[in-house]
């Protein structure tokens, strides 16, 4: 289970996306772009176009986080335009399994994401249809939340769940991950952390991403 870091872009200068990139290219694993259509969640952000160009400029895979009312519709496109992840929510998704199938025929890898209320228990069924399972630590919608610990637990559970299946399934953490957070979540078993203002809060965000990786290293259980 190797670490892997994932800084996200909602807390990057939208003005100066290609730079903001470049600043952690070669570092960071994934740059995780959160898309928010208003309806979904009470914010908005971008879309398939700023996607698109951001795929141009950058060389670092593009994990794209859809938090949209409608994901059947729209994730497809997003692993067409080269997306490497794309990742729904449950709760949106009204055909989970065609959507995770269509994400995979198009090449990207597919993602299904939890809200913090919702229950792992439940979507076990589903874990031969995706390679990623993002659980929230906020309440989607805004970067530089409190980290929910009460989601830890879940955390654990879905890790137990994953290792069970036995197949070869990402967990991954969204949401007030830091300093001060990652540890727990590593030792909980998530192996990819998403990190929006502890990257580009930061005024080093190469050097941030670097020091969340070895604190999440020093944590992750040995296999
Ligand atoms: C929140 C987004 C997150 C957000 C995390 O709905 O899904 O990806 O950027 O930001 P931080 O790390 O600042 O909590
Ligand atoms: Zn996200």
């Amino acid at each position: 289970m190797a670490v892997q870091i994932s800084p996200s872009i909602l807390s990057a200068d939208f003005a100066r996306l290609a730079d903001e990139a470049a600043r952690v290219e070669n570092v960071a694993d994934w740059l995780h772009v959160d898309v928010m259509d208003y309806h979904f969640v009470p914010n908005l952000t971008l879309g398939l176009p700023v996607v698109e160009s951001l795929l141009k400029t950058t060389s670092t895979p593009i994990d794209c986080h859809l938090m949209v009312q409608d994901p059947d519709r729209w994730a497809p496109d997003y692993a067409e335009a080269g997306a490497a992840s794309v990742t729904i929510h449950a709760e949106a998704a009204k055909a989970a399994v065609r959507t995770l199938r269509a994400i995979r025929a198009a090449g990207a890898r597919a993602g299904l994401a939890l809200n913090p209320a919702t229950a792992v228990e439940g979507y076990e069924d589903l874990l031969p249809e995706i390679d990623m399972l993002l659980v929230m630590t906020v309440e989607p919608g805004f970067g530089g939340q409190r980290f929910l610990d009460i989601v830890l637990p879940k955390l654990a559970r879905a890790r137990a769940l994953i290792d069970k299946y036995g197949g070869e399934v990402w967990l991954q953490v969204d949401g007030g991950v830091s300093v001060e957070t990652i540890e727990r979540c590593a030792e909980a078993g998530a192996d990819v952390f998403v990190a929006g203002n502890a990257v580009y809060g930061a005024d080093d965000p190469a050097r941030a991403v670097a020091e969340l990786r070895s604190l999440a290293e020093r944590a992750t259980p040995p296999a």
